[in-house]
């Protein structure tokens, strides 16, 4: 079998463990090339010896891990236009430019998959996908950012917002500005990509009520969590007190979880909602499937 060549843009937490996993894992995958912003820059994982440096060219596949939006954007546009598959994790991307970037692919008999955009290494969008075709889904629930678990299960403990946040920053769950994740920004982008593929019909970001957890309450003893939920009406992103005995309320770490209500019966999925070696997992398979021959479109039945 003819091996795939990837073009991968990005070789940081995630892109450096998808590049480990090409050489280690079983599909018949070559990496071609490997774009980063500085190539002189001292890395964890060294860049890959005899690999070409730069942006995809004469590739089978580009998978983009670097995030942001506007380069993303361009790559993606050039990328689905030509008919070549476009593989990422970025899910700002997908929750302002999805309807675009899903006809686009439509259109040039192109792909787009994105399983590692919601949940990391956790096979949310899988499981909505599978579910969605009764098209009965009624509800989604979960927690989907691990930020904001850390801090309010910290302030549960007694722990101010403040002291909260920045034990999560020393522990490496929190970005030196944490406003995307603190806001409920990362909640809701992942939401409305997940609320699109239950529904068939696709929803940005800016469709999501969220309020984030900053000024938020917590007394020593309860659980608070931010709650991201969807109907196929609305989509929030709120702080919300759970009982003790909710699924919800024992996810701790990085773990996410998502509970789906399809005719009355929940379903529900749980794993590592980040890591590198995880969220590379998720993209390994969706490189997979590529290799099985399968051209999937996230939002394709849904734009
Ligand atoms: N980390 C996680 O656990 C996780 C989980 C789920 C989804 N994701 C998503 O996965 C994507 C990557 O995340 P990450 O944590 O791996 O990020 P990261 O560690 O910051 O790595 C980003 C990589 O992209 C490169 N890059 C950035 N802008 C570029 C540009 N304009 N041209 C070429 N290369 C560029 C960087 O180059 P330099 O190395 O030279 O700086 C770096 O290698 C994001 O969309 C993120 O939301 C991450």
């Amino acid at each position: 079998m003819p091996r795939l060549r990837i073009g991968l843009i990005g070789w940081g937490t995630v892109g450096s463990a998808l590049g480990e996993l090409i050489e280690s894992g079983p599909l018949p995958l070559e990496l071609e090339s490997v774009a980063v912003r500085d190539a002189a820059r001292e890395r964890s994982r060294a860049l890959p010896d005899g690999v070409r440096i730069g942006l995809p060219e004469g590739v089978d596949v580009v998978v983009e891990l670097a995030g942001g939006v506007d380069g993303p954007l361009g790559w993606a546009r050039e990328t689905l236009a030509t008919g070549l598959p476009y593989v990422t994790a970025n899910k700002a991307l997908l929750a302002s430019h999805g309807d675009e970037l899903s006809r686009l692919a439509g259109a040039n008999r192109g792909a787009l998959l994105a399983s590692a955009s919601v949940g990391g290494g956790t096979p949310m969008i899988e499981m909505v996908e599978h579910l969605a075709a009764t098209g009965q889904i009624e509800s989604l629930r979960g927690i989907v950012n691990a930020t904001t678990t850390y801090i309010l299960s910290a302030m549960g403990e007694g722990r101010s917002y403040a002291d909260a946040l920045r034990a999560a920053q020393e522990a490496g769950y929190a970005e030196a500005d944490p406003s995307f994740d603190v806001e409920g920004r990362d909640a809701a982008q992942k939401l409305a990509i997940l609320a699109s593929v239950a529904w068939g019909r696709w929803r940005g970001e800016s469709e999501v009520d969220s309020s984030g957890i900053v000024g938020v309450a917590v007394q020593p003893g309860e659980t608070i969590r931010l709650v991201a939920q969807a109907t196929r009406e609305r989509m929030t992103v709120e702080p919300i007190q759970l009982q003790t005995s909710s699924p919800l309320a024992a996810v701790a770490g990085v773990e996410s979880i998502l509970e789906v209500v399809v005719a009355g019966a929940t379903f529900r999925i749980s794993g590592p909602g980040a890591g590198g070696r995880a969220t590379a997992g998720a993209v390994y398979a969706d490189l997979a499937r590529l290799v099985a021959g399968e051209r999937p479109i996230l939002f394709g039945g849904a734009s």
